[in-house]
């Protein structure tokens, strides 16, 4: 039984709780760059070494999958209020209440039809990317989780006519329920808020006109991770889906990248499982609500890696085009559920 005392303060607790998060969100809407102080931060961001691979599956309960199809979501610009103006700016629309011009970025973040996006403009820095995609992200209420990842340090550069760019997004969502009910910007509720889980998703995108060669290596990649999510189900081994990307490459004369690999992703940015995108003989197998990443590189010559010395940047070691999609994914009784599908 709740005394009505109890309920009065909780209410007024809620009502100030509820003016400090319009306050900060208002705040974080023009302040672009920093993390607004209600957005709770993953437990690695004080450390400078990267938290490596945490041992163990992410499996989740009823309420986890919430929490996993929450971040997925929040890894998307918001739903339905993405609009492409002629020049190709494109503006968010933050939460039920407010208007954001998040710059005036000229590409589009909002399809998830790996492939057919496009409209990505010459001359737009990496940086003005990485902006626009922070400010994305906390306007969903979320931490990009590569912020403060083990003294990761970002590189900009300018995007020519002709290139092909991955845009990778991972976040942490952590927000307590009661906030979210009152300022549910998605059409979902959750109670999270005792522990954050992690969304990552990339796509590869085209900026201006790209030649036929890259447009196939990022149509024939986007087929490797679709066909991989495809074979997926409760039972399957690991090792179906290295199989199953290097074989439709193969087809296609094109090599998978090795150093880089697919994990486990929920409650923790990395655990367990490694997963291959190779043939390999790897012997684990997906369990029922199980969530972890796809994310097969390819490339059009060498799959070798050269590390820069910043100890982040790698390019291929014959300078050809590689091209990566990503998504997290949950194992269900029919499959797999793709969580980060925008
Ligand atoms: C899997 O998730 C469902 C909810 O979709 C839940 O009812 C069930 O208990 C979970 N099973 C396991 C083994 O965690
Ligand atoms: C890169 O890693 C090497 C070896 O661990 C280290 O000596 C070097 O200082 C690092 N460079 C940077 C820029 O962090």
């Amino acid at each position: 039984m709740i005394l009505n005392q109890d309920i009065e303060i909780i209410f007024v607790e809620h009502i100030l709780a509820s003016i400090a998060f319009l306050i900060s969100v208002l705040s974080a809407c023009f302040s672009s760059g920093r993390i607004p102080s209600h957005i709770p931060r993953p437990p690695y961001v004080k450390s400078k070494k990267p938290p490596g691979i945490a041992s163990g599956p992410e499996v989740h309960d009823e309420k986890g999958i919430e929490c996993m199809r929450a971040s997925g979501k929040a890894c998307c610009p918001s739903s339905s209020v993405c609009w492409d103006f002629s020049e190709g700016a494109f503006l968010i629309i933050s939460s039920l209440y407010m208007p954001v011009f998040t710059s005036t970025a000229k590409f589009h973040l909002s399809s998830g039809e790996s492939g057919a996006v496009s409209a990505v403009e010459p001359g737009i820095t990496t940086d003005e990317i990485d902006q626009a995609v922070h400010q994305m992200i906390i306007d969903n209420g979320a931490y990009p989780s590569p912020l403060g990842y083990g003294g990761f340090q970002r590189v900009s550069r300018v995007l020519e006519d002709g290139d092909i760019i991955n845009i990778d997004v991972t976040v942490y969502l952590n927000i307590p329920s009661r906030f979210w009910v009152v300022f549910n910007a998605f059409t979902y509720s959750t109670d999270c808020d005792v522990q954050g889980y992690h969304g990552d998703t990339s796509a590869t995108y085209f900026v201006g006109e790209v030649d036929e060669e890259a447009r196939n290596l990022v149509k024939v990649t986007t087929e490797c991770l679709d066909k991989a999510i495809s074979i997926c189900a409760p039972g399957v081994e690991f090792n179906k889906i290295g199989k199953t990307i290097h074989d439709h490459a193969d087809k296609h004369h094109y090599g998978v990248v090795q150093q880089f690999v697919g994990h486990g992703v929920g409650r923790v940015f990395h655990s367990d499982p490694v997963v291959l995108h190779y043939r390999n003989n790897g012997r684990g197998r997906m369990v029922l609500n199980q969530t972890f990443t796809i994310e097969p590189m390819l490339t059009i010559g060498s799959i070798n890696p050269i590390m820069w010395d910043d100890n982040w940047t790698v390019v291929t070691e014959d300078g050809s085009l590689s091209a990566q999609f990503e998504h997290t994914i949950l194992i269900t009784n029919d499959g797999a559920e793709i969580l980060t599908q925008c």
